[in-house]
């Protein structure tokens, strides 16, 4: 069944890794539903099936049975180059370790997916690359390579390079497990910023403070969805990160 309001539908999804002697049932039976912008938590304790769920959504893995619909497409009839074609115009993946190369400046790093991506309606790669690194706040670091940058910064290379092929969903993998509170205050900020301009994100996290800048948390235990909620008043992230100047604003002051 196709549903042209969601950007991701899943029916009855499950997950068993085999290897062997043992079997493994990481998901079990997920039905999901995620419209387009929203900002989504998903949270739950170690191998409760939150990185399987999300590899699934970002076709990076098969589920074993269900049927997964992305943006219209019924994932489970693709073959391999369909689906690595769908994951590069459709998605965009941030990780916990940022996974950037090493020798590679943020500009190159950036680059990367449209480098490589088949598509021929592409356009001025440069500009684009330019454009990701301004949304996260890095032109100016362009030319940096990895170690001349700080986590966050570091971090925020890798959100841009997720951004390049201006994808529908942004899926993030324990995106700010590597860095301090307060970093990872900005990389919500970040995010934020992201989903107002339309951008679909899921992100997994284990931490409370950062589940409560999103808009809806879902949460898995052995492989079910035990709860799914919609945070009333999602945390402002901008608004955290400098309290003294939102107050004096809502006071009527200048800042
Ligand atoms: N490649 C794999 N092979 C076998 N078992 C796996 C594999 N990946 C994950 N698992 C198992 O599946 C379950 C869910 O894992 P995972 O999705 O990584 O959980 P989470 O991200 O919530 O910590 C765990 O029991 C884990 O050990
Ligand atoms: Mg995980």
């Amino acid at each position: 069944m196709n549903d042209a309001s969601a950007v991701i539908r899943t029916q009855s999804i499950t997950k068993i890794y085999d290897s062997g002697e043992v079997q493994v049932e990481a998901l079990k039976g997920i039905d999901l539903r995620i419209a387009p912008g929203e900002m989504v938590a998903i949270m739950g304790a170690s191998g409760s099936g939150k990185s399987t769920m999300l590899n699934i959504l970002g076709c990076l893995d098969h589920p074993t049975r269900g049927d997964y619909y992305l943006d219209g497409i019924h994932v489970n009839e693709l073959d391999n180059d369909q689906l690595a074609d769908i994951r590069n115009r459709k998605i965009g993946f941030v990780f916990q370790g940022f996974n950037l190369l090493a020798r590679t400046t943020a500009f190159e790093n950036v680059e990367l997916p449209l480098l490589y991506s088949r598509r021929q309606d592409i356009g001025d790669v440069e500009k684009l690359t330019r454009q990701a690194l301004e949304r996260v706040g890095l032109a100016d670091r362009a030319h940096h390579f990895p170690n001349q940058l700080s986590g966050g910064q570091q971090q925020r290379v890798a959100i841009a390079r997720a951004l390049v092929n201006q994808p529908a969903i942004v899926l993030a993998d324990e995106p700010t497990g590597n860095l301090d509170s307060r970093t990872s205050v900005e990389i919500m900020a970040t995010f934020q910023e992201l989903n107002r301009l339309g951008i679909t994100l899921i992100m997994v996290t284990h931490e409370h403070d950062i589940a409560d800048y999103c808009k809806r948390v879902i949460e898995f235990r052995d492989g079910r969805i035990i709860r799914d909620q919609a945070v009333p008043r999602p945390h402002d992230a901008v608004r955290d990160l400098e309290p003294s100047r939102w107050q004096a604003a809502s006071q009527g002051e200048r800042p």
